[in-house]
């Protein structure tokens, strides 16, 4: 679970919004979170502290004087409790309020008290949003070192349109996962495969396979949450797109192949998850192609593909390359085979049939120093622990980042 042992302070201010930090709260503590929910009265207008009470299994406060904490200093107390702050839907009041340390009422006062980081996610009409006092009170929180989680645009409970919506339950809690990832990448450029491809035979027709693409997924969501800039060559899945992404939607391999060789300059790590077709149809059909009277099939021909992952790893300035390997058998034998083929420093090889779809998975990495085993996991939790594999060698092979891209990371460092 990706957020065990995480305390979490849930501030919930007055904005309609107010009743997904219901959904928050819950997704939270799914992952694994302790959450301990601090209202203001005007959230309190919007969702019952009895909700809160229930969804969290922990009495819910929101006066500065309340009794049940013994030394009557909930304001210490709770703050010195918590890992992480976080005000969700965070109020243009409540911005306002924090940005000059007013202390009128318990979780401002928190606010102001606490020792730990403070998260916020606005949520108040396009208008409020973009007024010069809300500009001047974010600049300033910003300033603070406090971390904006959105806001989010489009349409508004108002029946406006525009920036200031708060972003999904789900999508906040995935920037609280990434806010506790240590950033190992920050400042380097990842470029990824993932997913199956598809090789047209006629409009209709083509071949493909049974990968998912949640291993290659789970990876660049892991490195976004680890501080990378992520860009994502996707073949044909439903998949959302990972937090902290930039993607790229291909569906044939040769496709995939230019997507990948427009992309990997600057890249410091190339990693290929996709399941790349090796074969192509090369006299694929532009209409559709119809039995014959006999019942003869079509008389297909293959060409076969470019290997985009021996192709990177020639490159005269290759980054550092990881390559997957599905197999059906042998996997140690054939990966250290594939390893070598290839010419990557690091394979993780996987026993493809047991792997593709589903939502587990286990990894051999095989590399100069010899193997590694990563045991079953779901692929969050692998992808994980595959990606502080990865650092290592990385940092290993190539410590040195470059200068204007470790400064720009600081920067962001110091907002996050
Ligand atoms: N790969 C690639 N381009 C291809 C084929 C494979 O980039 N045309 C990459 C995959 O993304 C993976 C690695 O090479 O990282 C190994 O893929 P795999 O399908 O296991 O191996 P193949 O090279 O296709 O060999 P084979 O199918 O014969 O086992």
């Amino acid at each position: 679970m990706e957020l065990a042992n995480r305390r979490i302070v849930l501030g919930v201010t007055g904005g309609v919004a107010a009743y997904k930090a219901a959904v928050l709260a819950r997704d939270l503590m799914a992952r694994g979170a302790s959450v301990q929910v601090v209202m203001t009265a005007a959230g309190q207008r919007f969702v019952g502290a009895e909700t809160f009470q229930a969804l969290t299994g922990q009495p819910v406060f929101s006066d500065a004087w309340d009794a049940r904490i013994e030394n009557r200093m909930p304001h210490i107390e709770l703050s010195r409790r918590a890992d992480v702050v976080l005000v969700a839907p965070a109020s243009a009041d409540f911005l306002a309020r924090i940005a000059h340390g007013l202390c009128d009422d318990l979780l401002a006062t928190l606010c102001l008290a606490r020792d730990c980081p403070l998260l916020v996610a606005p949520a108040m009409n396009r208008q409020m949003w973009e007024h010069p006092a809300t500009r001047r009170n974010v600049a300033t929180l910003r300033d603070d070192g406090v971390g904006f989680i959105g806001p989010d645009s489009g349409v508004q409970a108002c029946g406006e349109t525009g920036e200031g919506r708060m972003l999904e339950p789900s999508d906040i809690a995935e920037h609280l996962c990434a806010h506790f990832t240590p950033k190992r990448f920050a400042g380097r450029r990842v470029l990824l495969t993932a997913g199956p491809t598809f090789e047209p035979i006629d409009p209709v027709r083509g071949i493909t396979n049974l990968s998912s693409g949640k291993m290659g997924f789970a990876l660049a969501r892991a490195l976004a949450f680890a501080g990378a800039k992520v860009t994502l060559v996707a073949g044909p899945t439903t998949l959302p797109t990972p937090f902290g992404t930039r993607r790229l939607d291909v569906t044939t391999a040769m496709q995939m192949h230019d997507a990948v060789m427009a992309e990997v300059g600057g890249a410091d790590l190339f990693i290929g998850v996709a399941a790349v077709a090796d074969w192509r149809v090369a006299n694929a059909s532009k209409s559709k192609l119809k039995k014959t009277a006999g019942g003869a099939p079509p008389d297909l021909q293959f060409a076969l593909n470019p290997d985009i992952l021996a192709a990177v790893a020639s490159l005269p300035a290759a980054p550092y390359c990881v390559g997957f390997a599905a197999e059906s058998e042998d996997l140690e034998r054939n990966g250290q085979a594939k390893r070598a083929a290839k010419g990557v420093p690091l394979l993780c090889a996987n026993i493809g049939h047991a792997t593709f779809g589903r939502d587990d998975n286990e990894l051999l990495l095989i590399d100069e120093a010899g193997l590694t085993r990563l045991e079953r996991a779901d692929k969050n939790t692998l992808a994980a622990r595959l990606v502080l594999e990865i650092a290592n060698r990385l940092e290993a092979a190539a410590p040195d980042r470059p200068k204007a891209r470790k400064s720009r990371a600081r920067r962001r460092g110091k907002h996050a």
